[in-house]
């Protein structure tokens, strides 16, 4: 994975427009790739679902948290992807009270598989969804790549450790210190 390019995807965000009023004032904004990851060092984070307990729990609101010590080391923006839609995706955000991470809509799924990291979740009611990972991606190229063990169709434990903020910051950290 290292050294990798990112997939080429076009995202179908929605987005908050006051012009059109009314109780609903979104509209779709497509983003692609290269809006997100040319130009800049990020941290890129995969879940197998929005709302999820271990995503919900730890993972999101972590990394919400260690966003500043993450800014320290250099990191411009913080993604969270997940094989979810962009209406799931924003309700998730404001339900974690999220200010600093941006989240991704993939809900085709068409980026996590290009990644190669699109597993079957049939075991939970889920279809195709995302291998946990994240990644260093500085201006389009994997520089580090935190995948967590066992990757696998069904699986039916959830690793998570690898991609943590917690470990992806340690790592940051030592290879700052070793340069
Ligand atoms: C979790 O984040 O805890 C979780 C993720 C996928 C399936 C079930 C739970």
């Amino acid at each position: 994975m290292l050294g990798k390019k990112v997939p080429d995807v076009t995202f179908r965000t929605r987005v908050r427009d006051e012009s059109i009023g009314g109780p609903n004032p979104f509209r779709w904004e497509d983003k692609t790739t290269a809006d997100y990851f040319s130009g800049k060092k990020v941290v890129l984070f995969s879940l197998p679902g929005a709302f999820t307990p271990t995503c919900s729990t730890f993972q999101l609101p972590d990394f919400e948290k260690l966003y500043p010590e993450f800014k320290a080391e250099g990191i411009d923006e913080i993604y969270c992807i997940s094989v979810n839609d962009a209406f799931v995706m924003n309700a998730w955000g404001k339900s974690q009270g999220i200010e600093n991470i941006k989240l991704i809509p993939d809900g085709s799924g068409e980026f996590t598989r290009k990644m190669g990291m699109l597993v079957a979740k049939d075991n939970l009611g889920f279809g195709m969804r995302s291998w946990r990972y994240g990644a260093i991606v500085n201006d389009g190229v994997v520089e580090q790549w935190f995948e967590e063990d066992g990757f696998s169709d069904n699986c039916d434990s959830d690793p998570y450790g690898k991609s943590s903020p917690q470990n992806i910051l340690e790592n940051l950290r030592a290879l700052k210190k070793a340069a």
